[in-house]
């Protein structure tokens, strides 16, 4: 696996299994196991429910610094959301939601960590999101809906971002295509914007149809 510099603290690699150094000790976010190490507390990066997770797995390095402020669209009830949280200790986790079942269990895991803070809103109007964001020096994106590339180049340049991330899912921008083909016109897209793409991997087998594509403004 590779540790991107300057998070060897916060991110670790043990008998295969990707960790995170906890944030909120003794306290789980999806059942995931708990291990010490070093006088601290890690918790276990599942590679099957965590597209970041199985991103590193398939070799790919995390464009995230400890003092980012990441603004992440789609944050469910904060699975992924969390571990960022225990990387990012000096920074900021914006997590935006649309769902308000998944945004009543994402209140809880953020209630418990000084670094998360829970926007109920639109990935797909930013406008709307300002009033909780200030700016963001990066983008992870993971919504499965049409236009993916758009929303995160969007995204990226209504908050100043420098760098971002798209968890690509192919069948939400057409069913009938092959997904290296969706794969393909998304990276297209995103260059049209202006935006360079220094990393792409699919995610099978961790998920299924899935791509991570990691740009730089
Ligand atoms: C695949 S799930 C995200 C899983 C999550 N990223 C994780 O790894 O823990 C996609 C989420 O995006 C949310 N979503 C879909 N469209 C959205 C939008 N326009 N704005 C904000 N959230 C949206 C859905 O409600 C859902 O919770």
């Amino acid at each position: 696996m590779r540790v991107t510099d300057g998070l060897e603290e916060r991110l670790a690699e043990r008998d295969g299994r990707i960790l995170t150094r906890s944030l909120d000790p003794g306290s789980k976010v999806y059942g995931e196991r708990l291990h010490s190490r070093n006088g601290a507390e890690w918790r276990e990066w599942s590679l099957q429910r965590s597209k970041p997770a199985a991103f590193m797995a398939r070799g790919g390095e995390l464009p995230l610094r400890r003092d980012d402020r990441l603004l992440y669209l789609g944050a469910a009830s904060g699975t992924t959301a969390s571990h960022f949280s225990d990387l990012l200790d000096r920074g900021t986790v914006y997590c935006v939601e649309v769902s308000p079942r998944s945004f009543r269990d994402l209140v809880t895991v953020c209630g418990r960590r000084r670094n998360m803070l829970p926007v109920m809103g639109d990935a797909g109007r930013p406008q709307d999101l300002a009033f909780a964001v200030e700016g963001a020096s990066v983008v992870y994106q993971d919504v499965a809906q049409k236009g993916q590339a758009s929303m995160l180049a969007e995204n990226m340049r209504a908050f100043g971002a420098e760098r971002g991330m798209l968890a690509l899912k192919s069948r939400s921008e057409d069913v009938t295509a092959a997904p290296a083909k969706i794969l393909e016109r998304a990276v297209a897209k995103l260059e049209s914007e202006g935006l360079s793409v220094v990393d792409v991997r699919m995610l099978e087998p961790y998920e299924k149809d899935h791509a991570m594509v990691v740009v730089r403004a």
